[in-house]
């Protein structure tokens, strides 16, 4: 390992992620996770985790529809005080992950639990990472001026798991709306609301209230099997501990994947024709004007 850079060795070794989601998508996300190949997967309220390796982590981000981000599980265990949550903070690998420049900012929560004040957790966790990593660079000062690296502490129950977001923006953040119209649907929730529908290439799909055409927008990515994540940016593409190599596996995956062939029946319409006119911007911004009637 060269030294400051963080880095799985393998990039195959086993590591345990988490798919975030709202709070009923769990069965959608789990069924999402089992077609890109992943077994046992736990499920809990609002997450699904399971088995993979560092190289798993493009293809998850760029695939997920109804997932909110995939976070590494760093480490979860009991805590009632302050210095539990420090010293069993500090001794988690962070360097694996976190380069001696990475940025690492510290979001808390803390749900039912005896440690109450998230601002302490954020700033105890912030101070454990940071020792771990001043001494396993053998540095004073870490300059946090290189990748992000978002640490998620949260406490539930007094247990704390600790995590580091892969995505970045949230997965629902696709990059083709440009407009979001006055009360758009969350982009994961309408491809959330496609696959509950049991839509598919070969069926009529009309939405008469398009708004900004998200629903259609999210139909035609299905149908024509193009990744959702294709056309953003994630905050572990700036990861040692990914091999460049996996996203553009990746990337070239999902460009090979993609279904050109027929047509697709999708229809939308609106009142406001100002909505009409975001809906095709955002649909021609999504690659998809062709596949979509906006009247
Ligand atoms: C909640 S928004 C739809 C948002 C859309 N799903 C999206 O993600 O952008 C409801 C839409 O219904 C439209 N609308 C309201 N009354 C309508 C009507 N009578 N006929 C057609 N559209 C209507 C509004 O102009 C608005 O764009």
């Amino acid at each position: 390992m060269v030294l400051g850079q963080a880095g799985y060795n393998n990039p195959m070794e086993e590591i345990t992620l988490i798919a975030t989601t709202k709070f009923g998508l769990e069965a959608l996300v789990k069924r999402e996770l089992q077609d890109l190949g992943f077994t046992e997967l736990l499920v809990s309220e609002g997450r699904v985790e399971f088995a993979a390796a560092p190289h798993d982590i493009p293809r998850l981000n760029l695939w997920l529809r109804c997932a909110d981000r995939v976070l590494v599980k760093v480490g979860e265990f009991t805590a009632v005080t302050f210095d539990e949550l420090f010293e069993q903070t500090k001794a988690l690998p962070w360097e694996k992950w976190i380069t001696a420049d990475g940025e690492f900012p510290i979001n808390a929560r803390s749900v039912k639990s005896t440690l109450q004040s998230e601002r302490t957790c954020q700033a105890i966790v912030k101070k454990a990472v940071a020792e771990r990593l001043s001494a396993a660079y053998g540095v004073d000062w870490l300059a946090e001026s290189g990748a992000l690296y978002t640490i998620q502490v949260t406490i539930r129950r007094d247990t704390a798991l600790l995590t580091i977001d892969t995505s970045g923006l949230g997965l629902h953040k696709r990059g083709y709306r440009a407009e979001a119209g006055a009360a758009p649907l969350k982009e994961t929730l309408a491809a959330a609301l496609v696959q509950l529908s049991f839509w598919n290439k070969d069926r009529l799909l009309i939405d008469p209230f398009c708004g900004a055409g998200t629903i259609l927008i999210e139909a035609a990515l299905i149908g024509r099997n193009i990744a959702p994540g294709m056309r953003r940016d994630f905050a572990a593409e700036g990861w040692t501990a990914v091999p460049e190599e996996a996203w553009r596996a990746a990337q070239d995956e999902a460009e090979a994947a993609i279904d050109r062939e027929g047509e697709l029946q999708l229809f939308g319409s609106d009142v406001d024709e100002t909505a009409v006119a975001t809906a095709r911007e955002n649909a021609i911004l999504a690659g998809l004007g062709g596949d979509i009637t906006f009247s």
